[in-house]
């Protein structure tokens, strides 16, 4: 007899642990799949948004729940989900897809997250990572070095960038602050030193550890966006006299909105001549250390006592896969100094152990597709990709400045940016294209008024893509469509 047989109950869990339903529902999934991709790349539909208001989705999806549960024999969701999943989501392979900083994954990188999401080792001990857990020590090394943080550098990856500013942001902490705060709290009230134009995650990541609004600094920036060095010098000054105690300062690199680099090189020698910590955010920009044409703006993050960098911006990799890099790899377990009793049998620094470095225990394993990416292409792939998104930006500039109705706000140092038609309502009208379509931008605001923001994601977004973009949205400035 069978130790497992199958009975003939449509909803038992034994039906859906067949290879021949795997094998079947897998073979379907690839079709599809594929006639999507080859769809979005051709632009085979009206918008790249199918837009609709948020109220509108919520009532199909709820009408959907209301039916019985009917699915078909061996099948898990119903024939039709999938379809519709595609047929409602933004499509990023869309070459007029120029949104939000999300990567426009490398398409055969699908394959490798869904062979993970099988294994699904879950990788906060060794035994629960024993491919995944050395790759991703092995892979963080070398990436660390190529950054230029020396030989003792290394890092972990984890699921983004807020989560890896959190982390390095523990272990400033723990190296930074006086008594040990990972043990008895902070003994004083801490603080760091961050751009005001900084991601609001680093903010957040200061009040979850406990420090209030209080706790960032927000240092003024010149014209450009860049840390101001004569504002950084005085908010040190002002802090340190209301009794904060400052424990790092954190670069941006770059920033979000408008993906300016702050002087790198400057903030280390800051951190140096004060004792601080010295952390980069790059969840977005540090991508161009791959790129012999675009790293100049990193120059100094060699300097980083950490370094988070997203994977899912301009790197190909679906999300969230992020790297936390330190100069110094002991500082990755300063971060997280705690017993687990069930998982680990000491507090040593071992690296098989993943969690010990980690917010997260359980996580995917993210190390599987940098290590593949890394260990096939070194950092050409990545370079070939930074370089054709910086170049999108760049091409995207020049046709701004060629037009005279239109104002560039600065001239692009990685694949952001932000422009706006002279004279007209660009909120407007970025809600007129949002919801005609055919391109998917965004938005932002600076100083107070509103600009349009294109961050370049897909590499194969043409000239003409953009040219087709600014031309619509002239069409939709002049047409009934733009409501104020
Ligand atoms: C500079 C910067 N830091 C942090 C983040 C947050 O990263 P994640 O979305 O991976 O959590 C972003 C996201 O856009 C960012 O631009």
């Amino acid at each position: 007899m069978k130790a497992c047989s199958k009975p003939n109950i449509p909803h038992h869990w034994s039906n859906f642990y067949t290879v021949d339903a795997f094998r079947r529902s897998g073979g379907e999934m690839v079709e599809q799949l594929a006639n999507y991709l080859a769809e979005s790349q051709d632009k085979h539909h009206d918008q790249v948004l199918p837009f609709s208001p948020p109220e509108e989705r919520l009532t199909y999806w709820k009408s959907r729940l209301e039916n019985e549960s009917d699915a078909e024999p061996g099948r898990l969701w119903k024939e039709n989900l999938l379809e519709e999943v595609l047929a409602q989501s933004n499509r990023l392979h869309d070459p007029r897809y120029a949104g939000h900083q999300v990567a426009v994954p490398l398409p055969q990188l699908s394959w490798l997250q869904a062979a993970t999401a099988l294994l699904n080792n879950g990788m906060a001990i060794d035994e629960m990572g024993p491919a995944s857990s050395p790759m991703e020590e092995a892979v963080t090394q070398e990436l660390a070095q190529f950054m230029g943080l020396g030989s003792g550098a290394s890092g972990i990856l984890c699921h983004g960038g807020t989560l890896a500013n959190l982390t390095a942001l523990l272990a400033a902490r723990q190296r930074k602050a006086i008594g040990n705060a990972w043990k008895d709290g902070s003994a004083r009230p801490c603080a760091v030193l961050v751009s005001e134009q900084a991601h609001y995650c680093v903010d957040r990541a200061v009040r979850v550890m406990g420090w209030g609004a209080a706790g960032t600094v927000k240092v003024r920036t010149l014209s450009n966006h860049q840390i101001d060095p004569e504002a950084l010098r005085e908010s040190l000054a002002e802090a340190t006299a209301q009794g904060l105690e400052i424990i790092a300062v954190i670069g941006n690199a770059c920033t979000t909105s408008t993906g300016t680099f702050d002087d790198l090189e400057m903030l280390a020698s800051f951190a140096q001549q004060n004792d601080l910590w010295f952390h980069v955010d790059g969840a977005h920009g540090v991508a161009q250390i791959f790129s012999e044409r675009n790293k100049a703006p990193l120059k100094g993050i060699e300097k980083a006592d950490s370094v988070a960098m997203d994977f899912h911006k301009m790197l190909g990799v679906p999300a969230l896969c992020t790297g936390l890099f330190y100069r110094n790899s002991s500082d990755a377990y300063a971060a997280f100094s705690q017993e687990a009793a069930y998982l680990y049998e000491n507090e040593q620094e071992e690296w098989w152990n993943l969690s010990k470095r980690t917010f997260e225990c359980t996580k995917r394993m993210l190390s599987v597709a940098v290590f593949g990416i890394w260990e096939a292409h070194g950092n050409k792939l990545w370079e070939s990709l930074v370089d054709r998104l910086v170049d999108r930006a760049q091409t995207a500039a020049r046709a701004i400045a060629q037009r005279p109705q239109w104002e560039l706000f600065a001239q692009p140092q990685s694949n952001i940016v932000c422009f706006r038609l002279k004279g007209a309502d660009n909120a407007a009208l970025r809600h007129a294209m949002l919801e005609h379509g055919p391109h998917y931008i965004v938005k932002t605001v600076l100083n107070d008024e509103t600009w349009l923001r294109c961050t370049f994601q897909n590499p194969l977004t043409e000239d003409g893509d953009i040219e087709g973009m600014l031309a619509r949205l002239e069409e939709l400035a002049e047409s009934a469509l733009i409501q104020p």
